[in-house]
């Protein structure tokens, strides 16, 4: 969520990868299959209403909203507003999602319905939470859902392998700032409910990550540029958001997503996974991507560095080391 925009090594647009897109869907189709049902399995059911602390609840026509009343103040408001707005754009996804992944009636298209079902509670639950405590102007939150569903969003990815990369990593990515927006907000209540979603992002998470794993096995060299394109590439969804940037430059110095979480603990532990730098066979555009990849992670530890220096003068509290 951090300001990814002056990251470098930047390449522009996403290339599109030469193959049979049909075909690659279809031969997937059987593990999108194994992987629904062990998803099907894992997941547990839950409801947000049990979440909420509905007996802190007001009327707003007896008692208008006002500034005074939210307990979350500064960078905690703000990464709760920015993650409710974009998990609201929930419809622009599904449509993204669907065009990619929802060909034919069969296990793709299955998964697209479910991921779309779990996703809808994320909204629901963040906006009761935020509406019955008074954290969030009620009236500004709605306004600023109105804005954002209007604008939409789109992602620029060409194909399927981009398309799995870039939710691959969005999914991990919104796990982390959900979760640590959590804990920086120093309240049990929105912790309990950010840990809930953080734990249903995971999952999705993994689905896609192990559909691409396959994909890997398939279409190497395919399957490298399209990671690479969506490392260098990366922004996440909620970038459209009026504000976004100084929104996001807080949250960074918060530390509840910065660049350094963003290596550490999105992209390192999925190019790990994925035997990044050890997949053989590959064309020379594959090689050529997968160097340019190791430009772009050492230039990334400057960067982080540089970042860390200006630190210093950031007068933001950053968030307590993990428990
Ligand atoms: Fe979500
Ligand atoms: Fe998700």
């Amino acid at each position: 969520m951090t300001d990814l925009l002056d990251k470098p090594s930047r390449t522009g647009a996403r290339t599109p990868v030469d193959i049979d897109e049909g075909a690659l869907l279809l031969e997937l189709e059987p593990e999108v299959g194994r992987l629904y049902n062990r998803h099907a399995s894992m997941a547990q059911e839950w409801f947000p209403h049990e979440f909420i602390p509905y007996r802190l609840g007001r009327d707003f026509d007896k008692e208008p909203w006002t500034p005074d009343q939210p307990r979350l103040t500064g960078v905690a408001q703000t990464s709760f507003e920015i993650g409710l707005l974009t998990e609201d754009n929930l419809p622009s996804y599904h449509r993204l999602i669907h065009g990619m992944f929802g060909k034919g009636d069969g296990a793709w298209l299955n998964w697209v319905g479910r991921w779309t079902a779990e996703e809808g509670r994320h909204a629901i639950v963040l906006r009761d939470y935020l509406t019955v405590t008074r954290n969030i102007d009620p009236i500004a939150l709605e306004r600023g859902r109105m804005t954002q569903l209007q604008q939409g969003y789109d992602l620029d990815a060409p194909d399927t392998l981009h398309g799995l990369a870039y939710v691959t990593f969005q999914e991990l990515a919104t796990r982390i700032a959900h979760r640590n927006t959590g804990r920086y907000s120093d309240d049990p209540v929105a912790d309990k409910i950010m840990v809930r979603i953080a734990t249903d992002e995971n999952l999705h998470m993994v689905f896609y990550r192990d559909v691409l794993t396959a994909a890997i096995k398939l279409e190497p060299s395919a399957a490298v540029r399209a990671i690479v394109d969506e490392v260098l590439n990366f922004k996440m969804p909620g970038a459209g958001i009026p504000g976004f940037v100084r929104k996001a430059a807080q949250i960074a110095k918060a530390g509840i997503y910065d660049l350094k979480v963003h290596r550490d603990e999105v992209l390192m532990p999925v190019l790990r996974h994925w035997k990044i730098f050890e997949i053989g066979g590959l064309d020379a555009a594959a090689e050529e991507a997968r160097r340019r990849l190791a430009e772009y992670l050492e230039k990334l530890d400057l960067q982080i560095a540089r970042f860390e220096e200006r630190l210093a003068f950031s007068t933001i509290p950053r968030i307590a080391a993990a428990k």
